[in-house]
């Protein structure tokens, strides 16, 4: 039965959860499977904007199952703080949000260490959203001071808590933080999370069993991607990259669902490119042309708040996610932005040390040295936020598209033109 897959195919904030909004209404069951609460999708529903971290789109539909999966991590203060915003705007928040055993548990330390890390990379700061989120993903893959949402409701966790923390002093120690400077007491975490953790009960179960049973009976499933794929762990730009697979190739790891069970998967890309912390961006506009992308896309953070770094279309690096995440058509988000400017440029391929390069570089060393080749295009100079049909766009909106569509290699199925649900065609 058909499963689909949202992807991002740039660094993050591609407006996917726009895109996983509107295909929640074909889908039965819609899936977070990697990330935690350094994501951030903005809904705007009816006038109202929803700003959602660790909750999948599909809530604000009753009928359709959320599912937070294995491979996501968990900040339980800032889930529980989600599950309450949405209820009090009269969002039901019950069976529908399940929430995976397996999950990784977010705690204080790896707020500490977080802070401490993200400046030491002995270079450029990795720039991260000092949630948590690598540290957490590191005592996973570590797993000597792992604690998993299951584990909060079983015996020997208060006990564990403590020999976390006594061994997380000496390592913060260790990292350079002074005895009085570590905000760590054991008794404390304890009482706080075995709150949350009541809190979180009628949400917890594993959702790896129950997505295997709702793929093999023929419910229609959504993968709802956090990130970009230029941010995933081991095929992005690392180290400047976040620290779970957020392209394509996570969704089996994250969900624990075959990749077999996906037939399609939809990337999406903005008709610009952003990227938001450290790390080589060939496409950046750092002058008044990123400023009017920035001011006119309101290209700050969701999560931080952080402005964003703006630039051109990047084909090569398009391209490049587009085959890893095995994208079948792309979704072409914030093109509006682009209505003032009277030219754009297409970065159409790079050249290192003056000699044309065919793949986007497996070193962020070499993508710092990259020159872009751009193409350039003229501007279509219009208002089109408007526009709810693809043939009434401008012609050269239109050519634009195109463009993009046969350099990157994949058709364009979706179009938007503004943050509204209804600001969005389907190219038929
Ligand atoms: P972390 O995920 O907080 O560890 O941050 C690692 C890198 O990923 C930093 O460059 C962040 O700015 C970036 N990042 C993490 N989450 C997002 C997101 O949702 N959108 C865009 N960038 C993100």
């Amino acid at each position: 039965m058909p499963a689909t897959c949202v992807i991002g195919l740039q660094w993050g904030d591609e407006a996917k959860g726009k895109i996983v909004d509107i295909l929640t209404e074909r889908h039965d069951v819609v899936v977070r499977y990697q990330g935690g609460a350094n994501a951030g999708h903005t809904v705007v529903m009816g006038g109202q904007t929803y700003k959602l971290s660790l909750i999948p789109s599909g809530i604000f539909r009753p009928e359709v199952q959320c599912v937070v999966a294995a491979g996501v991590v968990i900040n339980p203060a800032s889930l529980l703080q989600e599950i309450e915003t949405l209820t009090s705007r009269g969002v039901a928040v019950g069976k529908n949000l399940m929430v995976s055993t397996r999950a990784h548990v977010i705690f204080p330390w790896h707020f500490e260490e977080d802070r401490m890390l993200n400046d030491s990379t002995g270079g450029e700061a990795i720039g991260t959203t000092l949630r948590g989120i690598g540290p957490c993903y590191r005592d996973k893959v570590g797993r000597s001071h792992a604690i998993r949402l299951g584990d909060m409701y079983r015996e020997g966790f208060a006990t564990r808590v403590e020999q976390i923390v006594a061994a997380k002093r000496k390592i913060l120690k260790g990292m350079g933080c002074t005895e009085d400077s570590i905000q760590l007491d054991a008794a404390k975490i304890n009482e706080q999370y075995r709150d949350y953790a009541e809190r979180l009960r009628p949400y917890v179960g594993d959702t790896t069993i129950y997505l295997l049973d709702a793929v093999e009976s023929g419910k229609k499933l959504l993968f709802e991607g956090a990130q970009g794929a230029l941010l995933d762990i081991d095929h992005g730009t690392f180290p400047f990259v976040t620290s779970s697979n957020s392209s394509g190739v996570g969704v089996s790891s994250g969900s624990g669902v075959p990749g077999r069970h996906v037939t399609k998967v939809l990337g999406i890309v903005k008709a610009y490119c952003t990227r938001v912390g450290g790390g080589p961006f060939p496409t950046e506009q750092d002058n008044p042309i990123g400023q009017h992308i920035r001011e006119k896309g309101n290209e700050y953070g969701t999560v931080t708040r952080r402005p964003r770094r703006c630039g051109w279309f990047d084909v090569v690096a398009a391209r490049y996610t587009s085959r890893l995440s095995g994208v079948d058509t792309l979704a072409v988000m914030l093109l509006d932005v682009l209505s003032e400017l009277p030219e754009l440029q297409i970065c159409i391929g790079y050249t290192l040390d003056g000699k044309p390069i065919k793949d986007f570089p497996d070193h962020v060393d070499d993508l710092r040295r990259v020159a872009p080749v751009y193409e350039s295009m003229p501007g279509w100079q219009e208002e089109i936020t408007h526009i709810r049909r693809y043939g009434d766009l401008p012609q050269k909106a239109r050519d634009y598209l195109d463009r993009l569509s046969a350099l990157v290699g994949r058709p364009v199925e979706v179009v938007s033109v503004g943050p509204d649900r209804q600001q969005t065609m389907f190219k038929s």
